[in-house]
């Protein structure tokens, strides 16, 4: 078979190099147990703890310390980093998270907030995270299905699931809209889009179960007043054992014609085009080539224990030599993200795990603002 070669354009290649984007996986604690997650299952690392650089784990007992993360947050504004994506485990219930971003904001820095979702029903975090001038919050909801979302997304309490989620998205708008300052930025001027902040939005993880999703989730989201829903593929390892229910080259004219479908009568902001076909190529030959792949020149990727890699892609991960192992822990990040450098350049290891880095890298489009 032929192997698949594109361009990382419209994000990198061809143009002058975004500034960098941070995906930072702030903490792995989690208040859900969602049985496909990249952090896998509490439960299985208990018994067998995850050693491996790289790996991630819900167990914290690697992460670095609060005091650890907020200094290396001060450092942030002094470097090239523009755009902060906090993830986790869940970012919204660990203590520090609201000065996390006020630092941050302060800095001049744009965040988005990416959640579980359930954290919004607390009227101290909607009000906050409007407050301080968040970006955006995305949210996590795989269906309009109930029943199917917490089947794949149970919470761990065993009571949250998909009524809160959506709730919590509805108490996050109704803040924003009610907030009297809800189109100006943080430091005062009415923002030149207009738009109020935080922009909302849905992820959902697609599997061969719930392809439908990505035409039914955002008109769901419509309803709810959100501004953009990004569909992402599930990405697991073949031994995993809901890798039966991942995408696979029989799924592609699907996928292109649910994209397709939802573009022709957008309400709500999707992924342009190239998008789904990278998704077509991801779920149809892995591993494809990408050239000139933003990763390590506009985007990094932080995890909980600080280490600090080119993109979240654990085959990338993998990959890299241990004497290009880096960490954010005591780090000062205007000398870590330095001078551009070439970064990933031509990558031959696209794939599931990465395709989601595209509608990250192009979230100007989103947030209205030219980064
Ligand atoms: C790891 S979570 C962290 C933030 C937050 N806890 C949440 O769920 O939104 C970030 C995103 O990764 C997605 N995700 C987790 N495991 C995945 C997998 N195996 N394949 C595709 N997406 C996955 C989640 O659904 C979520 O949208
Ligand atoms: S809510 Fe996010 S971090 Fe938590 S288990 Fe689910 S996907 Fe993983």
């Amino acid at each position: 078979m032929t192997q698949k070669v594109f361009p990382a354009d419209p994000v990198g290649a061809s143009q002058a190099p975004l500034p960098p984007t941070l995906l930072w996986a702030l903490r792995s604690p989690c208040s859900k147990g969602c049985r496909y997650c990249y952090f896998g299952l509490l439960e299985d690392h208990k018994v067998v703890p995850v050693t491996e650089v790289g790996r991630l784990s819900h167990l914290h007992r690697t992460d670095l310390n609060p005091a650890q993360v907020l200094a290396f947050a001060r450092t942030l504004p002094r470097s090239r980093v523009r755009r902060v994506f906090l993830a986790g485990g869940e970012p919204l219930i660990w203590p520090p998270i609201l000065p996390l971003i006020k630092i941050l904001k302060e800095g001049g820095l744009q965040v988005i907030v990416c959640t579980e979702g359930t954290p919004l029903n607390r009227p101290d975090i909607a009000e906050a995270l409007v407050e301080l001038g968040v970006d955006a919050v995305s949210v996590s909801l795989d269906s309009v299905d109930p029943d199917y979302n917490d089947r794949l997304r149970p919470s761990r309490n065993g009571k949250d699931g998909w009524a809160e989620v959506i709730s919590g998205i509805t108490k996050l708008i109704a803040a924003r809209d009610s907030h009297h300052d809800g189109t100006r930025q943080a430091d005062g001027p009415v923002r030149p889009d207009g738009q109020a902040r935080p922009r909302v939005g849905i992820y959902s993880v697609i599997t061969r179960e719930n392809l439908a999703d990505i035409q039914a989730v955002p008109a769901l989201a419509q309803q709810l007043g959100c501004d953009y829903v990004v569909p992402q593929p599930l990405s697991l390892d073949a031994g995993h054992d809901l890798y039966p229910m991942t995408l696979s080259v029989g799924h592609a004219p699907d996928v292109l014609n649910h994209f397709a479908a939802v573009s022709a009568h957008p309400s709500v902001h999707l992924p342009a085009a190239p998008y789904p076909q990278h998704v077509a190529t991801a779920i149809s030959a892995p591993f494809a080539t990408v050239t000139g792949c933003f990763g390590g020149r506009s985007l990094y990727f932080a995890q909980p224990d600080g280490m600090l890699w080119d993109c979240p892609s654990s085959h990338r991960i993998a990959a890299t030599p241990s004497h290009q192992h880096r960490t954010i822990r005591d780090g000062d990040a205007a000398i870590l993200f330095g001078t551009a450098t070439p970064g990933c350049g031509d990558c031959t290891l696209f794939s599931t795990d990465c395709v989601q880095m595209w509608p990250l890298m192009d979230f100007s489009a989103i947030i209205g603002d030219n980064h």
